[in-house]
C-alpha cells in the first residue's frame, strides 16, 4: 500500500469510527452494534432495534430489520442484491498494492457477493456436493473423524473444545471433501483467525496489511491445489469444481479460485462457532445436557435451536438494485439494509419467549441463521451434520464434561462464538 493510500485510510478508519461513535451514542442501534466492543451481548440492541420498528433508517444512511418477516422478504427479494461493498470500504480498492494488484478475496470475489445471472452458474459447480444425497454419503466419514478426534482427548485431565475439538471438525470435513490427506490445522487456523472478523470490517492499517499477507498465502495454496488436481484429477470437489470450470470457458481463473476459496472458509469459522455454542450450552445448561445424554436423537434439534438461540452469523447486508418501497418506507437505489440474522431470530411474532432456548421448540428451524433466498448457505446440511454428530458423540464420551476456566469470546461482532472454551471430562 502507498503512503498516500495509508494516509486515506486512515482518515478514513478515524472518521467512520468518530461518526458511529457519535450516534451510538445518541442511541441509533446499528452504530451501537457496530461500535460495541466486540463479544459483547448484543440481543438487548436487537430489541432497541425492533422497537423502532419492523424497518428503520439508522443515522449512518442505511436501513436495519430486527423482524423476521422483513428480513426474510428482504433477502428473498429480486430487488436487493449483495453488491454492498462498494458503498462501505471496497475491500478489493483497500486489498490493492502500490502497483494495482491485489490477492483474491474469498467472500468479496466469490459468488456470495454476486448477483445472478452470475452467481446462479458459480452456485451450480458446487451444489451437487451438498445435496442431502452427498451428505447420507458423508455421514459416516464425520461420525469416523469425530470419534477419532475424540480418542485423541480421551485419558487428558484437561483440554480446549474449541482448538481441540470444535475447529478441526470443519478443516478436516471440507479436506476430506477436497481430497487434501495431510491437513495442517494451524494454517487453516491461523488464516481464519485473521480473515473471519474482517466480515466487520477492518479496523486499522496494520490489520489490513495482515489481511493482505494471509489472502496471499491462501491464494497461493489453493493455485498450487489448483494445479496438482489439474494434473491428477482425482473424483474430489476440486477436480470437479474445476471439470464444470473448464466446461464452461468464460467462466474466469478467479472465479474458479474464489470458489474454492469460499468452500473452505464460509464453512470454518461459522461452524466451529456453531459447535462451541453448542458446545457451550451443553456445558452451562443440565436439563439440555440430560436431554442429550438420555435422548442422542435429539442432536439436530438441539442444533438447531442454537442456530436459532445464538447463531454464529449475526447479520447479512443487502443493496437495493432500485428504488424499492418495503413497509411503506421507500430505499433509495443503492441503499444498504442490514438484516440482523440473529436479531429475526429472535422475533417474538414467529419465535413465543424468544430468550428461551427450548429444544422441543416446533418451530426452531425457521430461523434465518442460514439467510434465505437465492443466498442460502450451501453449506447448511453438512454444517448441521457435523454440528449434531460431534455434539451426540462428545456428550456420549465425556458426559460429565465440565468448564474448568474461564472462557474467552472471539472479538467479532458478526461471528458469535468463544476463542477458548477450557474444559475437563469430571467423572
Ligand atoms: C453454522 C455454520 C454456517 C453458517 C451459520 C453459515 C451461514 C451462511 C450465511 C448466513 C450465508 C448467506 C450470507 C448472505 O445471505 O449474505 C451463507 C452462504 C454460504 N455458505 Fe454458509 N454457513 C455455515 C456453514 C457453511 C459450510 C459448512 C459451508 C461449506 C462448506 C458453507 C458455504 C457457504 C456458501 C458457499 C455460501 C454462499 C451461498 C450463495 O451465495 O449462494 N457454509 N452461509
Amino acid at each position: 500500500m502507498s503512503v498516500k493510500q495509508t494516509l486515506r485510510l486512515r482518515a478514513m478508519l478515524l472518521g467512520f469510527g468518530a461518526v458511529t461513535r457519535a450516534q451510538a451514542w445518541r442511541g441509533d442501534p446499528l452504530a451501537r452494534i457496530i461500535s460495541a466492543p466486540p463479544g459483547t451481548d448484543p440481543y438487548p440492541v436487537y430489541e432497541d432495534a425492533r422497537a423502532l420498528g419492523d424497518l428503520s433508517r439508522s443515522k449512518l444512511g442505511l436501513y436495519v430489520t430486527a423482524s423476521h418477516r422483513v428480513g426474510d422478504a428482504i433477502l428473498r427479494d429480486p430487488r436487493f442484491g449483495v453488491n454492498t461493498r462498494a458503498a462501505l470500504m471496497d475491500m478489493k480498492v483497500l486489498l490493492r498494492d502500490s502497483r494495482g494488484r491485489r490477492p483474491i478475496h474469498p467472500v468479496d470475489d466469490s459468488f456470495i457477493a454476486i448477483d445472478p445471472p452470475l452467481h446462479t452458474r458459480l452456485r451450480r459447480t458446487v451444489a451437487p456436493w451438498f445435496t442431502p444425497r452427498a451428505l447420507r454419503d458423508l455421514t459416516p466419514v464425520v461420525e469416523k473423524v469425530v470419534t477419532e478426534f475424540l480418542d485423541e482427548l480421551d485419558g487428558r485431565a484437561d483440554w480446549e473444545l474449541i482448538h481441540d475439538f470444535a475447529a478441526r471438525i470443519p478443516i478436516r470435513i471440507i479436506c476430506e471433501m477436497f481430497g487434501i490427506a495431510s491437513v495442517d490445522y494451524d494454517r487453516f487456523t491461523r488464516w481464519g483467525a485473521v480473515l473471519g472478523p474482517t466480515l466487520d470490517g477492518v479496523r486499522s492499517v496494520r490489520e489490513l496489511r495482515n489481511v493482505r499477507e494471509t489472502l496471499v498465502d491462501v491464494e497461493a495454496f489453493f493455485v498450487d491445489l489448483v494445479e496438482r488436481r489439474r494434473r491428477a484429477p482425482g473424483d474430489d470437489l476440486v477436480s470437479n469444481v474445476i471439470r464444470a470450470h473448464d466446461g464452461a470457458p468464460d467462466l474466469a481463473r478467479e472465479d474458479l479460485l474464489a470458489t474454492i476459496e469460499l468452500l473452505m472458509l464460509a464453512g470454518y469459522e461459522t461452524t466451529l462457532n456453531l459447535i462451541g455454542n453448542a458446545g457451550m450450552v451443553l456445558l452451562t445448561n443440565q436439563q439440555a445436557r440430560e436431554r442429550i445424554i438420555a435422548e442422542p436423537d435429539i442432536a439436530p434439534n438441539l442444533v438447531e435451536e442454537v442456530l436459532r438461540w445464538d447463531s454464529s452469523v449475526q447479520y447479512t447486508v443487502r443493496a437495493a438494485t432500485e428504488p424499492v418501497t418495503v413497509e411503506g418506507v421507500d430505499i433509495p437505489e443503492g441503499t444498504m439494509v442490514v438484516v440482523l440474522l440473529a436479531g429475526a431470530n429472535r422475533d417474538p411474532q414467529v419465535f413465543p419467549d424468544p430468550a428461551r432456548l427450548d429444544l422441543d421448540r416446533p418451530n426452531s428451524r425457521d430461523h434465518l441463521s442460514f439467510s434465505s433466498g437465492i443466498h442460502y448457505c450451501v453449506g447448511a446440511g453438512l454444517a448441521r451434520l457435523e454440528a449434531a454428530t460431534a455434539m451426540r458423540l462428545l456428550f456420549q464420551r465425556f458426559p460429565h464434561l465440565r468448564i474448568s476456566g474461564p472462557v474467552v469470546r472471539l472479538p467479532s461482532r458478526n461471528i458469535r462464538g468463544a476463542i477458548r472454551v477450557p474444559v475437563t471430562p469430571g467423572n
